[in-house]
């Protein structure tokens, strides 16, 4: 239970079609009640479906995303890809960047700096996704890790203000399993402190990924340090999305 800003971020990855669309007049409708005021909820549907979640959302006080695009900042001749400036263009406020499931498709620290400069510029807000994997978890490795996705990732920017982290533990995401509380807390408050030190940032938002859903929301929301979630499978089914959202108010 909180009655604190949080962030509510649908990331539903290669699912949903045009149908699917019609599943978030349930959400639009939950935004109204002043109860969930303080839950800022952004979509991030595949790329075919962002106009018509652009067009639907248009009144509402709900945010419409991209899950990715291409380190080009102009267009160009990169096949089956979409530029920082398209997805402004379409309408949305915000894209995903450095997600594991793209990391390890090869996207490297060096590429998603040029996808955080792009987007930046072209008037986008980033949702950073850093996190540890699994070996580098049972090495004690995970601070060198993040610090080098942090600091690779952010390579000449000056100003995280438009930027939001998600700690996404590569080894919850898809799982079931989720850190406990006193490793996630752990976690989250070194990228504080790192981002204080490096960008003097004071109200950097931090967000938890991997595995949120309706059972473990409860105990997830108790803590403080987290500013919201970035919610992958529960996030496609409207009704666990929305018994997220409202567990984290009740
Ligand atoms: P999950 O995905 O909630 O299905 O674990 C989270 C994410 O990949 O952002």
């Amino acid at each position: 239970m909180t009655n604190k800003y949080k962030y509510f971020i649908a990331n539903w990855k290669m699912f949903g079609n045009i149908k699917s669309t019609k599943s978030i007049n349930k959400v639009i409708k939950l935004k109204k009640f002043k109860k969930f005021n303080k839950a800022k909820i952004i979509y991030c549907p595949p790329y075919t479906l962002l106009e018509g979640f652009v067009k639907k959302l248009k009144k509402s006080k709900i945010d419409v995303g991209a899950q990715n695009c291409h380190h080009h900042n102009l267009n160009g001749p990169f096949t089956g890809s979409i530029s920082s400036s398209m997805v402004k263009d379409i309408g949305c406020k915000y894209v995903i960047l450095g997600h594991s499931e793209n990391r390890s498709g090869g996207e490297t620290n060096k590429i998603i700096n040029k996808k955080i400069h792009v987007s930046l510029s072209n008037k986008l807000n980033v949702i950073f996704c850093i996190g540890e994997n699994i070996n580098d978890k049972k090495k004690n490795d995970t601070k060198r890790i993040l610090t080098n996705q942090i600091l690779q990732g952010l390579k000449n920017i000056k100003n995280i203000k438009n930027i939001i982290f998600a700690y996404e533990p590569v080894w919850s995401i898809g799982t079931g399993i989720i850190p406990v509380n006193s490793e996630l807390i752990k976690n989250i408050l070194f990228v504080k402190k790192l981002l204080k030190i490096k960008f003097n940032s004071k109200n950097t938002k931090i967000l938890y990924g991997g595995s949120v859903n309706p059972k473990n929301i409860s105990e997830l929301s108790k803590i403080n340090e987290i500013d919201g979630f970035l919610i992958g499978g529960a996030s496609q089914n409207v009704n666990k999305f929305i018994d997220i959202i409202k567990k984290t108010y009740n």
